[in-house]
């Protein structure tokens, strides 16, 4: 069937594809209007989009769509917080993957832990305290990555299980320290008594896997 046969058969598909397709506009519309107000001067090349925008609303009962609030740049951005969620989570598995000799997987999961870290930091490189001091959080950061986070990365190209748990609980006290000088003290860390995630085999690949 082609579309024009399958919207016929199913009007309900065409209704929804119409909807999808004001909604997809409307989104531009908010998106191509943030571009303009970051690129200024380029006017010229947002011109054509912001004209097909002017797209007929859908007839009531044609799946109308709720009017959307458009998305601003800010709030399309995930925080700080969100990003060392992230960086938790595999900050986390890290410690099962190496405590288990599963190198490969610890590997995977220090990198991206580095590099959540990273984002959290570069989304906001600098904090003010309470007290009105500025803290600069790449500083800190490149700091913990080059002496704590390198010596796991060590740890785990040697295949040494001790230097790798004492090299995570050594990070451990890397990461607090930063969380002190942001007033946040009390994002205290511990090494961790069950992985983030459950479905995850730990076992290192020449075990068999049940
Ligand atoms: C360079 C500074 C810095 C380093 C290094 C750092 N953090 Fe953070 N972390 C922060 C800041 C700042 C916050 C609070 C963010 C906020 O208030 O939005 C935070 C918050 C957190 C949170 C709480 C997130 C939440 O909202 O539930 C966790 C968990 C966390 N960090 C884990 C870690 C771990 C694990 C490490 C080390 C592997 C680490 N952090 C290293 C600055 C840092």
């Amino acid at each position: 069937m082609n579309t024009i046969e399958t919207e016929r058969h199913y009007p309900i598909i065409a209704a929804r594809r119409a909807a999808l397709a004001f909604r997809f506009k409307a989104w531009m519309a908010a998106a191509s209007g943030a571009a303009l107000l970051l690129a200024g001067t380029s006017e010229l090349l947002f011109a054509p989009s912001a004209r097909a925008q002017s797209a007929p609303e859908p007839k009531p009962g044609q799946g109308a769509v709720a009017p959307m609030d458009p998305p601003t740049v800010n709030d399309r951005l995930p925080d700080q917080s969100h990003e060392m969620q992230d960086a938790a989570y595999h900050f986390e598995n890290l410690w099962f993957a190496g405590d288990k000799q599963n190198w490969p997987l610890a590997d995977y999961y220090l990198r991206k832990a580095r590099a959540y870290l990273a984002l959290a930091v570069r989304i906001k490189p600098v904090r003010q305290t309470g007290a009105g001091s500025k803290v600069d959080l790449t500083g800190i950061w490149s700091a913990v990555d080059h002496s704590m986070l390198a010596q796991i990365d060590t740890a785990i190209a040697h295949q040494d299980v001790a230097g790798f748990r004492t090299a995570y609980r050594q990070s451990i006290q890397g990461c607090e320290a930063c969380h002190t000088a942001c007033d946040r003290a009390y994002i205290r860390l511990q090494v961790p008594s069950a992985p983030s995630a459950a479905i995850i085999n730990f076992d290192p690949p020449s075990l068999p896997s049940h």
